[in-house]
């Protein structure tokens, strides 16, 4: 079983004739208590590959114990990185002797992961070689990561696609570049960050993406000697250095986990607070949870998110790369939606496909239509894509458990909080993906008086 799994079952104590990766929701209970959420999955990872580009050590702080970590630790290993754990919550990487690996050694680590492209320009600099293992379906075909290779691709690098992947080679050694992506990809821009400071000459980025942990990254590389400044209209112009050096840095929050708890507040009746939460980098969420009907505090320490009692509203949103509504969060916000008086409508514009957990919230009793090419008669303020999906929900409805296999993080947390808050049992498997990205969720759930069953 997953460790952090393990740990959370360990530490709820939960005992139960369950496989490890099972877990039985009794519905019907408020969560009610305060949690903690650490630094951002979605920032905390890239950081740790920025540690690749200096030259002595870093520290990362408030890193989140959850299984993506892991990952990325391991690959940080293969290429010769020493990673300790100083206390908990902190990772310090020696950079000292990083070397090339194989194929098959980043395979073996990177399992479904997408992170070995982000590797590409650091390793560049550092090993003048880049790796990156074919990890079979449509995942690494051209079109998922084809801003990533065309912007490399810029910079001077040279890929040959062969049987077992991608080889990056740099044989002129890499040169600042004009880049316009032909959209703000948060993973593309940070290609090109983590690419451009070490790149000889100016790099200049259009259409990037600009969300907080964007934000958060140039802040590392900052404190590392890098020279990055976020011009408006989405520029971004990065003056390449010699040499960077490690970093000390504590992690942004996770936005999308305080998100996610949020919406278990409303869903399930109840009153959490999450610490380590900010309302700077939540605005958007924040308005939309305050349309819906949920009440929260800001506070010094973190935000109290609680249902206020009475109806939730309906509301029409779209998904949108920041400063709009976060494709991550419209999942949670579904689930209250079923219980919301009246029809709500979610586009979802950033992905392609990401309303397939709708399903087992059918199955649970909800009332969603998903419309695959969109909505012909709601324009959407921002026409960024050329597909859209849109999500019809009418609410209320009675929501009753069922069985559940997880299908993906966010989706996955969704089923979590419609199971808590439906009428009778669910039982869930393959649920250790929510730890991907959830850190100690078992442990937070029986924090916040959740009622269930788990055997780790
Ligand atoms: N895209 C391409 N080609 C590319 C790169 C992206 O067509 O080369 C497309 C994608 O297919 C997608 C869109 O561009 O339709 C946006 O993708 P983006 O590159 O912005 O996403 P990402 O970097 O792969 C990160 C987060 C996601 C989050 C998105 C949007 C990480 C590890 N992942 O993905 O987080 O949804 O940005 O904010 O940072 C999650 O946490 O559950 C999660 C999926």
């Amino acid at each position: 079983m997953n460790s952090s799994l393990a740990l959370d079952a360990q530490k709820a104590g939960q005992r139960v004739g369950l496989t490890s990766d099972e877990i039985v929701i009794n519905g019907g209970t408020p969560l009610i208590g305060r949690i903690r959420v650490r630094g951002a999955k979605n920032l905390a990872t890239k950081a740790m590959v920025a540690a690749l580009l200096g030259d002595t050590p870093s520290l990362l702080k408030d890193v989140p114990e959850i299984s993506d970590v892991q990952v990325v630790r391991g690959l940080l290993e293969v290429y010769g990185v020493r990673v300790m754990s100083p206390s908990v919550g902190e990772l310090r990487f020696d950079t000292t002797n990083v070397e090339t690996a194989h194929f098959a050694e980043i395979d073996a680590h990177a399992g479904a992961s997408r992170i070995p492209i982000l590797f590409c320009g650091p390793l560049l600099h550092r090993t003048g070689e880049a790796l990156i293992p074919d990890l079979g379906g449509c995942r690494i075909g051209d079109r998922p990561i084809n801003f990533h290779l065309d912007a490399l691709r810029a910079f001077g690098a040279v890929v040959d696609k062969g049987h077992e992947g991608i080889r990056l080679t740099a044989p002129n050694g890499l040169t600042g570049a004009n880049i316009e992506l032909p959209y703000p990809s948060v993973g593309a821009t940070e290609q090109v960050l983590l690419t451009a400071v070490r790149a000889k000459g100016t790099t200049e980025l259009k259409n990037a993406a600009i969300e907080p942990e964007i934000m958060d990254l140039i802040a590392i590389l900052q404190k590392m000697g890098a020279i990055i400044s976020v011009e408006p209209n989405r520029v971004i112009l990065i003056e390449g250095v010699d040499r960077l050096i490690g970093y000390t840095h504590r992690a942004l929050f996770d936005r999308n986990e305080v998100a996610s708890w949020a919406a278990a507040a409303i869903v399930t009746h109840g009153d959490i607070f999450v610490e380590g939460a900010r309302q700077a980098e939540l605005m958007t969420f924040l308005n939309v949870y305050r349309k819906v009907g949920g009440a929260f505090d800001v506070q010094e320490d973190g935000i109290r998110f609680w249902h206020p009692g009475g109806v939730l509203n309906p509301v029409t949103i779209e998904t949108d790369v920041h400063p709009g509504f976060m494709t991550d969060w419209q999942q949670p916000l579904i689930v209250a939606l079923t219980q919301a008086h009246g029809t709500s409508i979610v586009h979802e514009t950033v992905y392609e496909n990401r309303f397939g957990f709708t399903e087992d919230l059918n199955e649970m009793g909800a009332d969603i239509v998903v419309h695959k090419s969109g909505l012909p008669d709601h324009p959407r303020r921002v026409a960024r894509r050329d597909f859209e999906q849109a999500a019809i929900i009418t609410g209320p409805t009675k929501l009753h458990g069922a069985d559940i296999r997880v299908p993906d993080l966010r989706g996955g947390f969704s089923h979590l909080i419609a199971a808590l808050s439906a009428e009778g049992q669910s039982k869930f498997i393959n649920v250790g993906i929510i730890s991907r990205g959830y850190e100690h969720i078992i442990e937070k759930l029986a924090t916040l008086g959740a009622n269930f069953e788990y055997e780790g």
